[in-house]
């Protein structure tokens, strides 16, 4: 059983703020990530605190990968027991971030709602260019990892809009 604390998001960014902003895209990265999920997503009532709580922490352990895996999880641990959160719920919610950039075959939904959103966010105007500036940089290849096949073709509408937009 998943608890229930009917949390108020806003108390989670918070004491993820610290960490979060020190971070390259900073704060507002997870915040389009969490906007994006809220947006293109259908999340069960019940994995509603999962989904919300592992969007909110996935990068807080730093800016890389490596970071993110190895300091992640045990701050996220902190800060959602601080928040009352049994320890089940912050097991499944560290198991999320210390994986978050793999890509298993056939994994949770509440994963593949955070992977598929932290894909849809690099085709947001504020994230877009920096990857788009990158040589040899292949967007197909982003679309293909998104499983959600909406989602996909969500990635595709708006790799269309940002390359009109760069031609304008
Ligand atoms: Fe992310």
């Amino acid at each position: 059983m998943m608890c229930e604390l009917n949390m108020d998001y806003e108390t989670v960014f918070k004491l993820a703020e610290p960490y979060l902003k020190k971070n390259d895209f900073g704060m507002p990265h997870t915040r389009r990530v969490f906007d994006i999920a809220k947006q293109n997503f259908e999340v069960p009532k019940k994995l509603e605190e999962l989904v919300f709580c592992s969007i909110i922490m996935h990068d807080i352990g730093g800016s890389s990968i490596e970071k993110q895996y190895k300091d992640g999880p045990a701050i996220a641990a902190s800060i959602l027991q601080k928040l009352g959160y049994k320890e089940s719920f912050v097991q499944e919610v560290c198991q999320i971030v210390r994986t978050h950039h793999e890509h298993p075959d056939n994994p949770s939904l509440a994963f593949k709602i955070l992977y598929d959103s932290d894909k849809l966010v690099m085709f947001s105007p504020e994230e877009f260019p920096y990857y788009n500036s990158q040589p040899g940089f292949d967007w197909n290849k982003i679309v293909e990892l998104i499983y959600h096949e909406h989602a996909r073709a969500l990635a595709k509408r708006l790799l269309q809009q940002r390359r009109t937009e760069k031609t304008n």
